[in-house]
């Protein structure tokens, strides 16, 4: 099974984006998981529009767009996305996720749906033939640098089964302090791509180059599901 890697690049460093494409790209890094917070559905401001055109003028690596915004209805428009990006909506931001997910659809790009840690599977499960990728949160969203919280790890295997049995290709991702540890449990379990931010490919201790080969010896190794 591919495993894909998504580092974060609200934990990059933001002097030196151009930098960090760069590591990107010599690193076959899989997609650009970028972060886009709206300071109400998340108590906090990141990424935006403007982000996602400038990646889109800079690089051919695809977009992992992660809104955590009320409303996404309302918002899938503003982005300018190319048929290989996802659109990643919060279930619990929406009244309406099947009109999200015609919208984004209606693109031409992939779309998934992320849960918060509080948020049971029965939520998606209705949607999950229609989507490419569900995301579970392993912290709360809004902040890099958190701890997981270890009950999401359930989600994983349970929500492996369920997309296993779809016969189709999908992607199963983690996002929040997948560290080198995390991951291997994540992996175990059965997900098939990692949001790997501040905890392990931009850990100081090491270069980005010698933390993707750790993190991909890793994720490399076939899960237990
Ligand atoms: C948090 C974001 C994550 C975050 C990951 O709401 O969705 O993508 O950037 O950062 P770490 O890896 O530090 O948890
Ligand atoms: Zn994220």
């Amino acid at each position: 099974m591919k495993k894909y890697i998504c580092p974060s690049i609200m934990c990059g460093n933001w002097l030196h984006f151009d930098e960090t494409i760069r590591q990107f790209e010599n690193n076959q890094i899989d997609y650009i998981h970028i972060d886009v917070m709206d300071g109400e559905f998340v108590p906090n401001y990141t990424l935006g529009t403007d982000m996602v055109s400038v990646l889109h003028q800079t690089t051919q690596i695809p977009l992992d767009i992660h809104l955590m915004v009320v409303h996404p209805e309302l918002k899938v428009d503003y982005f300018q996305v190319g048929k290989d990006d996802i659109i990643t909506f919060h279930i619990e931001a929406t009244r309406c996720p099947q009109a999200v997910i015609d919208k984004i659809k209606s693109k031409g790009c992939k779309a998934g749906i992320a849960l918060s840690p509080d948020t049971n599977i029965t939520a998606v499960l209705p949607y999950l033939e229609q989507l490419d990728m569900i995301t579970i949160m392993t912290v709360y969203p809004g902040f890099a640098g958190q701890s997981l919280i270890p009950y999401t790890l359930d989600k994983i295997a349970s929500l492996h089964k369920a997309v296993d049995a779809l016969n189709k290709p999908y992607l199963l991702e983690v996002d929040g302090n997948v560290s080198f540890d995390n991951a291997k449990i994540m992996n175990e379990m059965g997900a098939n791509a990692f949001v790997a931010g501040s905890s392990s490919l931009f850990c100081k201790d090491h270069s980005f180059e010698d933390n993707v080969k750790q993190f991909r010896s890793i994720i490399e190794v076939s899960s237990r599901g």
